[in-house]
């Protein structure tokens, strides 16, 4: 049996593991309230994307050596943007990326403040040269975007058996 361990900032991927959860009947812990868990357990993670880090692997590293898979959650899961996150963050395992939500006005502190800077350079650049997926996610970053839904964990559910 597998135990599902989360890293979430405004909620995306704790809903997704709090979902698999539920669905699979596995018991499932935020990172930081994961110390009661057996370091030989088999571990599936959901951890949120910034700047193309997956938030609490490396952490989730240190304690777990058996982990089955892993899930990022981030605005962009595009083909392209994915094999990035997969690559920069050398994982190995069974990799799945899945949408997250995104409002700024869920953001606080040192996000909120990344994040204004990252639009403000995105805006200038796109005054340089317009590019349709750029357009598309300053329009996410703008108004916000809801994507987290149940049948985003169908691949994930599938690979699990
Ligand atoms: C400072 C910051 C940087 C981000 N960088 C990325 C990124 O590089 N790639 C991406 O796909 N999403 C990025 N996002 C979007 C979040 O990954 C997305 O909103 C996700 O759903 C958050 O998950 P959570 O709700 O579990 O915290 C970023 C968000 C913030 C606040």
């Amino acid at each position: 049996m597998a135990t599902i361990i989360y890293q979430s900032n405004t909620g995306s991927s704790k809903k997704y593991a709090e979902m698999l959860s539920e669905k699979l009947s596995l018991p499932v812990y935020s990172l930081s309230q994961a110390e009661s868990v057996n370091p030989d357990e088999e571990i599936i993670f959901f951890g949120w994307v910034m700047a193309g880090d997956i938030q609490g692997l490396s952490q989730l590293r240190q304690k777990f050596s058996n982990i089955k898979c892993i899930c990022a959650v981030g605005i962009t899961t595009n083909e392209k943007n994915s094999a990035e996150v997969k690559e920069k963050n050398s994982v190995t395992e069974p990799f799945f990326a899945l949408p997250g939500d995104f409002h700024i006005d869920k953001l606080k502190g040192m996000y909120k403040m990344m994040m204004s800077m990252m639009i403000k350079m995105l805006k200038s650049k796109l005054k340089e040269k317009p590019a349709a997926e750029s357009e598309k996610i300053m329009t996410i970053f703008e108004n916000g975007v809801d994507q987290v839904s149940e049948d985003k964990l169908d691949g994930v559910i599938e690979f699990l058996g």
